[in-house]
């Protein structure tokens, strides 16, 4: 049995833009999805699935996913965890040589499901990981990074940065222009979370971004200004200077909100924490619902944020200097 955890991540700056190209500054942070992996005697694949922010379900299959687990959750979800499993299966039946080796995987998380905390990319690095290691073989953290990225590619119909899966195998702060993947220094960051219980769509959001700057020039002009705030906030970053991160994350957020992947739930928590002294706020991941990510040092935000209509959860989160953890 082999056991690896991988920790989700929260966005300073720059996803949706980092999809076409412009920078994106992720940071991981110490809440994680731990993937436990035994080999089995056959060619299956059974997985079973805890505190994925949904009720635990077990379903077992032939690498297929075409047999559908008999629970009471939502089929995007189902689809959305056996899909990432299932790839990154395959990453480690292709990267050992091994294809036809069957597991039992069992899947623990505290990142919600799609809330822009990076749940799948934690969940595919862990199991890339685990899996590789249960068969004798440990991965780079470059190849696991990259080997995730596949996995997301894929499930997410060529929709995916390398943003979410270098920062999780990575962990600590990332820059991610591209194929360029790097770790940067960063200062100790306050970092509080919002959470409104939600999820937003990946893919349909992605998409979303995608058709607006097809119809409309100034829509590919703001993905570009988001790129012009992430070169702004990536030299502050280096200077430690908290009151101008800030102040960029707040432009970063108006520009996300102006290619509609705010909500409703998203900007009333981004006001919530701008109103309760934080440095600044902004969506983190997709959007569309989910998490936002503030900073503030005192306990003003979080606080402000669990007495905030539509906020279900507020925490503060530590950087998580270590991405892939070999724990077994
Ligand atoms: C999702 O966590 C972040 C997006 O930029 C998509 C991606 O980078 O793959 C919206």
């Amino acid at each position: 049995m082999t056991l690896s955890s991988a920790p989700g991540k929260v966005y300073l700056f720059g996803e949706h833009a980092v999809v076409y190209g412009e920078p994106a500054v992720p940071c991981a942070i110490e809440r994680r999805a731990r993937v436990e992996v035994r080999r089995r005697d056959d060619d299956k694949l059974r997985v079973h699935a805890e505190d994925l922010s949904l009720d635990g379900f077990t379903v077992e299959y032939g690498g297929q996913t075409d047999d559908r687990p008999d629970v009471d959750v939502s089929e995007g979800l189902i689809d959305a965890a056996m899909g990432y499993v299932d790839g990154a299966i395959d990453q480690v039946r292709d990267a050992t040589g091994e294809d036809e080796v069957g597991f039992d995987v069992t899947i623990e998380s505290d990142i919600p499901l799609g809330a822009g905390l990076g749940s799948s990319a934690a969940v595919v690095v862990a199991a890339i990981d685990a899996a590789s290691r249960e068969l004798g073989v440990t991965l780079e953290r470059d190849e696991i990074a990259r080997r995730a990225f596949e996995t997301e590619y894929e499930v997410q119909d060529g929709q995916a940065s390398r943003a979410d899966t270098f920062c999780s195998a990575t962990g600590g702060a990332v820059r991610v222009e591209g194929d360029d993947c790097r770790s940067i220094e960063a200062p100790d960051l306050p970092i509080v979370v919002g959470f409104d219980g939600g999820a937003g769509d990946t893919g349909a959001l992605v998409a979303g971004v995608r058709a607006l700057r097809e119809e409309y020039e100034f829509a590919g002009d703001t993905v570009e200004a988001i790129g012009d705030v992430v070169r702004n906030g990536e030299d502050v970053l280096a200077t430690g200077d908290l009151e101008e991160l800030g102040r960029l994350m707040n432009f970063n957020h108006g520009l996300l909100s102006a290619l509609g992947v705010s909500s409703r739930s998203l900007d009333a928590m981004v006001w919530a924490a701008r109103d309760a002294g934080a440095y600044g706020a902004k969506l983190t991941g997709a959007g569309g619902g989910g998490c936002i990510v503030a900073l503030d040092p005192t306990d003003a935000t979080e606080t402000a944020l669990k007495f905030t209509p539509g906020c279900e959860d507020a925490f503060r989160a530590e950087l998580a200097e270590e991405g892939v953890k070999r724990l077994e």
